[in-house]
């Protein structure tokens, strides 16, 4: 059974996950949500006003009063500036099993950030959350996004033709990977990446 706990602070090497407030609509937006080399990879279409951020910002803050709501901003430990977000959803009761999205800002891309977010929500999921099994999917054409998921022991099963429609209207073929907690734990039986603190 999961063990859901909510969206708890987890402090990494270099990072800070923790829950958004309103006050971060203004960095999501500039830094991620409205752009569209971050958009292009995702379902959505960036955001063109502030508007359409404070709406999410707000839904994701009323998400944090169930416990089954596990959404992240993802924060520079060093400067406090919010780079992004990360998050599991789709949690399915009668497997365990659940999957993770996320999205780093452009300016700070290819700086090993979103491998330690992924790798920290990973290490909970399975050690505190108890979850069975974590899934994500990425677009053929973007393979930094599977790149992190394999850095973190999430292995391509397959691929969805035509599994999205984004944005622009285009069909994206999709590569769905997968780590067990099984398999987690045999591969990293001694590893501790994350500091968690519960509140
Ligand atoms: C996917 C994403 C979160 C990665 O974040 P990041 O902080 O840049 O990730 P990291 O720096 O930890 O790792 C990126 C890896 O991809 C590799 N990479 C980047 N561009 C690449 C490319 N075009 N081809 C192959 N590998 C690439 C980098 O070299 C790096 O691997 P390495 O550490 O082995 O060198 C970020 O690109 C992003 O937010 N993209 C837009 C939103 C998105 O794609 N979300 C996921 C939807 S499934």
């Amino acid at each position: 059974m999961v063990n859901f706990l909510g969206t708890p602070k987890i402090e990494t090497e270099r990072l800070i996950l923790r829950k958004m407030y309103i006050r971060d609509t203004q960095a999501a937006f500039d830094h991620w949500l409205s752009d569209e080399r971050v958009a292009d990879h995702r379902v959505n279409a960036p955001h063109k006003s502030i508007s359409e951020t404070s709406e999410r910002v707000e839904k994701v803050i009323s998400g944090y009063e169930k416990t089954d709501f596990c959404y992240w901003g993802i924060e520079l430990k060093h400067n406090g500036v919010l780079i992004g977000e990360i998050d599991f959803y789709n949690f399915d009761s009668s497997t365990d099993n659940c999957e993770v999205s996320y999205s780093i800002g452009h300016k700070w891309w290819n700086q090993g950030y979103g491998t330690e977010a992924l790798k920290a929500v990973v290490e909970f999921g399975f050690k505190h959350m108890n979850l069975h099994k974590i899934s994500g999917s990425h677009n053929m054409d973007n393979p930094a996004s599977g790149r992190i998921m394999r850095k973190v022991g999430m292995e391509q099963e397959g691929m969805i033709r035509h599994m999205i429609r984004n944005y622009k209207n285009q069909y994206k073929d999709c590569a769905v990977c997968g780590i067990l907690q099984e398999d987690y734990f045999h591969n990293n039986a001694n590893t501790e990446s994350c500091i968690l603190k519960i509140g």
